[in-house]
């Protein structure tokens, strides 16, 4: 019994595929983007609707079924009524043991299971698939938290949706339309009241509705305010304690939190006004619609059982019309935040991939940056038009006070941003036409931050190579100088060396650890073009210096643009490029720059191998 329960929801589960890939990006319209995301679940919704249908005809046939009864009863005398009707009691015995039971699990399976176990899922699916292809800087400009918060509710809220359509609204339609032609049919004078309250409920509801909206979209615009002030505050706990800020938190925090209270007060005021209407409304039809069957029997145009059914069917009725109520309700609230959510999640992809993109061909490594502008939409800060063209396989360093551009200039190259205007060539290739994923392939890239994700220390360094082996991942450690560190390592579960996690971003390592696991990383990936920005910075010199021997092997062979303040680290380079306020300002060997003896030359002299002076920042 239990296993073909079993086989029966587990190929209910499988009627619909949630991984199927999408064929329109999202739209930020509620009801254009549940519409056009229908596709995979058409099946299940169609059975959906037959067993809605089914189920909604049942239940009606019971009402009718108790007036006839009635009917039946006072138009028979006891001894014969088994005689004449047992036949016909049997049936409907069988049909409410068994038939209606049936018709109810049926419509669950397919309603709870076929489509609430997907759809939340395929929706977060696809818009995971979209935001996938949002660039670094969409990104950053942008909370990473409440992106995340978004992307799960969005499948929740899509899910309420349709969900709901389907219960209540299906099954509440059919259910209405069901009794008027029942009613017609057993008295044509009972069909009209009812058809008259139907049209009275709707037409409240419609022009309540609206306001609903308006209301349930301004408190979830206040919550989405609310978890990006919490996601924001939490992240940057550390800085928050540090500066002793609690209290100025904590008020911004009640501030926020109050906004929602304010917002939720204003739509509870609607759905109270809304839930007392509609009790109104119920005790109109309970009143109007016994009170005119009792003066149609007291006249002697009605019978008992025309009484029965209009008294069952008015329960019937106004229960129902709570209950679509609430659903109503529900799926308005889940419009509101479905369309906050949208807002964040629909936005276009902000670095689409060229129509025709060809992968990247790696010749030599040139690169050549043309007339490179990107102030980051602000008109100010950045780069300022750069033009300079780095042969391939060399190896330049790139030099200049913090704020100058070199993280933008770097940033362009791997086309995290779009430049604003200006071309960038690798080996001749445009890199606004060439797949994205083949320009990040060739390109290996460490920088300051060298965040690392929540996993082991193994899964870090293998980022940088799909199918690598346990030695290769060791080889890259060891030349990383973070086998050693790498042996000690053990998280709070209890797992040590390459299985122990870092912890989110790789805070439960230092800076120096993080930078050598992501150097291990690059080391790994061998691309043939590769970007140091402040690669080193969170090393002692003395760890420095062990890498730097292993940095000019891997060197070998490549393009690579170094970024450091530390300028000994960079001295040897073949090129020096002197970057100030967004533009090259000097470009030469360290010899030739040290002889000019203007910017650079001032910078060596002050450092005598330490850092870029600190006036200088
Ligand atoms: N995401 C951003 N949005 C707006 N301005 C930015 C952004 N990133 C950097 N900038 C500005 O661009 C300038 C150059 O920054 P950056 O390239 O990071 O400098 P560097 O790496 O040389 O220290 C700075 O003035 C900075 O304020
Ligand atoms: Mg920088």
């Amino acid at each position: 019994m239990f296993s073909i329960f079993e086989k029966i929801t587990r190929s209910a589960l499988n009627l619909i595929d949630p991984y199927v890939p999408s064929d329109t990006p999202p739209t930020d319209s509620v009801w254009r983007y549940i519409r056009a995301n229908l596709k995979p679940m058409r099946k299940a919704i169609a059975l959906s609707l037959v067993l809605t249908v089914i189920a909604a005809c049942i239940e009606v046939w019971l009402i009718s079924y108790a007036g006839k009864l009635i009917d039946t009863l006072a138009q028979t005398t006891p001894e014969k009524i088994w005689q004449v009707h047992g036949g016909e009691f049997i049936l409907a015995a069988l049909a409410v043991l068994f038939v209606r039971p049936l018709s109810q699990c049926a419509r669950h399976v397919v309603n709870d299971i076929s489509i609430s176990c997907n759809v939340a899922n395929l929706f977060r699916w696809r818009g995971h698939q979209h935001l996938s292809k949002q660039s670094v800087g969409w990104f950053q400009d942008d909370l990473a938290g409440r992106t995340s918060v978004r992307l799960v509710d969005l499948g929740n809220q899509a899910s309420y949706i349709i969900g709901g359509l389907l219960n209540a609204v299906a099954f509440g339609l059919v259910y209405m339309i069901g009794m008027i032609i029942l009613m017609a049919q057993t008295d044509i004078r009972l069909a009209l009241p009812l058809v008259l309250w139907v049209a009275l409920y709707m037409g409240i509801m419609i022009r309540i509705i609206p306001r609903m909206v308006k209301a349930q979209r301004k408190f979830f615009s206040a919550k989405s305010a609310l978890v990006g002030n919490v996601v924001d505050s939490f992240s940057n706990f550390d800085t928050l304690k540090l500066f002793s800020r609690r209290e100025d938190i904590s008020a911004d925090h009640k501030v926020s939190l109050e906004l929602t209270r304010e917002k939720l007060f204003l739509s509870r005021q609607i759905s109270i006004s809304m839930n007392t209407i509609v009790v109104l409304l119920e005790g109109l039809i309970m009143v109007g619609f016994i009170g005119y069957g009792v003066w149609l029997w007291s006249v002697g145009a009605g019978t008992i059982g025309l009484i029965g059914s209009a008294v069952a069917l008015s329960l019937r009725i106004t229960s129902l019309a709570e209950w679509v109520l609430n659903e109503v309700w529900r799926i308005f609230e889940s419009v509101g935040n479905l369309q906050e959510s949208l807002k964040t999640v629909a936005q276009p992809i902000t670095i689409p991939e060229h129509r025709d993109a060809k992968d990247l061909v790696v010749t030599g490594g040139q690169i050549t940056l043309e007339g490179l502008n990107h102030q980051y939409g602000t008109g100010r800060g950045g780069l300022n038009d750069v033009s300079i063209k780095l042969g391939a396989g060399e190896k330049v360093g790139l030099v200049g006070r913090s704020g100058a551009g070199k993280s933008t200039l770097v940033n362009l190259i791997l086309r995290f941003y779009e430049a604003e205007k200006g071309t960038i060539l690798i080996d001749g290739q445009d890199i606004r036409t060439v797949d994205q994923d083949s320009l990040r392939g060739a390109i290996g890239m460490v920088s300051q931050q060298a965040a690392l994700l929540n996993r082991s220390v193994y899964d870090n360094i293998a980022l940088g190579k799909a199918d690598a082996t346990l030695d290769e991942i060791m080889a890259a450690a060891k030349k990383a100088k973070a086998d050693d560190f790498i042996g000690e390592l053990k998280d709070s579960k209890g797992r040590t060396g390459y299985d122990a996690h870092v912890g989110e971003r790789g805070v439960k390592l230092s800076g120096g650890q993080r930078q050598r696991i992501a150097l291990a990383r690059v080391f790994l990936k061998n691309a043939p073009i590769l970007i140091l920005d402040e690669a080193t910075s969170a090393l002692d010199s003395e760890v420095e210096a062990e890498i730097q021997a292993e940095l000019q092997a891997v060197m070998e062979g490549k393009t690579v643009i170094a970024i450091a303040h530390r300028l000994s680290t960079i001295a040897q380079m073949d090129r020096i490029l002197v970057l100030e306020e967004g533009q090259v300002i000097e470009d030469g060997s360290h010899d030739e720059l040290v002889k000019q003896d203007t910017r650079y030359a001032g910078f060596w002299k002050r450092q005598s191998g330490g850092f870029i002076g600190a006036d200088e920042e």
